[in-house]
C-alpha cells in the first residue's frame, strides 16, 4: 500500500477526531505516567493526550514516515517511534495505551488486544476506538466494485483488503476476565456531508486506499466515478442539499486491577 497522506486524511479533522475526545473522555486516569498513542497518524489524537495529561510521558507509534514527520512537526516536544502494532512492545509499561481508528489495520485481534492489555502497567488502561462500517454502502460497494473486472486483477481477494473486526461481545470477552473493569460500545455518526464526491473524498483518505493503491492512474479514475455514482445513489441528498454519512463506530475501554 502506498504511504498515507496526512493532508488529505486531515481534510476531514473535526469530525475523525470527534470520536477520539469521545474515547478520551472515558479513560478513568487522572494522572498517568506513560501514555502511548498506537496509530497516531498526524498527530490529532497525540495532542489530545498531550493536552489532557500535560505531566505525563506521551509517546506516538505509528508505521508511516509521513504520518509520523507530520505529527513531529506538530507536536515537537513528544517522542514519536516508527514501529509496526502488530509486533511492537513497550520498553517502559505504559498506564495508557490509546489507539483511535488504528487496530482496523492490524490484524489477528485474538492475539493483539490481550497482548497490547497485558503489556499495561498495573491499573492500566487500553482505550480503543475502530470504524465497524464494513456493511455500510460506503464499504460494500468498495469491494463490490474490486471484484469486478478489470480491477479484480490488481486488488485480489476484496474481503481480506481489510483486517475483519470481532464482535464487541468478543472483544468484551477477550479483556473481562483479566480486567477490574470493561466498557464496550458503539456509535453511529451522522456526518453531513456537502455531495458525494465529499463523501468519496473521506474514505479515499483511509478505508478506500487499499482499493485504489494498487491500481493504474487510469484504472484508478474509472473505479473512482464508478465508486462515486454508486455512493451517489446510496446516499440521498436530504433537505439542506447535504448527504448524511453514517459512521459506526466501536469503542472499548478496560482497565487492568490496580
Ligand atoms: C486512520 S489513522 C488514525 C490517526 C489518529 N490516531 C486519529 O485518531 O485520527 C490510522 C493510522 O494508523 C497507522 N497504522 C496503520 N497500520 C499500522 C501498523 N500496522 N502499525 C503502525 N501504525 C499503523 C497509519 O499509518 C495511520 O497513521
Amino acid at each position: 500500500m502506498q504511504d498515507w497522506n496526512p493532508q488529505l486524511y486531515s481534510r476531514y479533522e473535526d469530525e475523525r477526531t470527534r470520536p477520539a475526545r469521545e474515547l478520551l473522555a472515558r479513560v478513568p486516569l487522572t494522572d498517568p505516567s506513560v501514555v502511548v498513542d498506537l496509530g497516531c497518524g498526524p498527530g490529532n489524537s497525540t495532542e489530545l493526550l498531550v493536552a489532557r495529561y500535560p505531566r505525563a510521558r506521551v509517546i506516538g507509534v505509528d508505521n508511516s514516515k509521513a504520518m509520523l514527520d507530520s505529527a513531529q512537526n506538530w507536536l515537537p516536544s513528544v517522542d514519536f517511534v516508527a514501529a509496526d502494532i502488530a509486533d511492537w512492545v513497550p520498553d517502559v509499561a505504559p498506564n495508557l495505551i490509546y489507539a483511535n481508528a488504528a487496530l482496523q489495520w492490524v490484524g489477528d485481534h485474538e492475539v493483539l488486544i490481550p497482548r497490547l492489555f497485558g503489556s499495561l502497567a498495573p491499573g492500566g488502561v487500553l482505550a480503543v476506538q475502530m470504524p465497524d462500517n464494513r456493511a455500510e454502502p460506503t464499504h460494500h460497494h468498495m469491494r463490490a466494485l474490486a471484484d469486478e473486472s478489470p480491477y479484480k486483477a490488481a486488488i485480489g481477494d476484496s474481503s481480506a483488503v481489510r483486517t475483519d473486526l470481532l464482535r464487541i461481545q468478543q472483544y468484551y470477552d477477550l479483556l473481562a476476565r483479566d480486567a477490574a473493569q470493561v466498557d464496550v460500545w458503539h456509535t453511529v455518526y451522522q456526518h453531513p456531508m456537502d455531495s458525494a464526491a465529499s463523501i468519496v473524498e473521506w474514505v479515499r483518505g483511509t478505508g478506500l486506499k487499499p482499493f485504489v493503491d494498487p491500481l493504474t492512474d487510469t484504472l484508478r479514475a474509472q473505479f473512482l466515478a464508478s465508486y462515486e455514482q454508486r455512493i451517489d445513489s446510496e446516499y440521498p441528498v436530504r433537505s439542506d442539499g447535504k448527504r448524511l454519512l453514517a459512521f459506526p463506530r466501536m469503542f472499548i475501554v478496560a482497565q487492568r486491577p490496580a
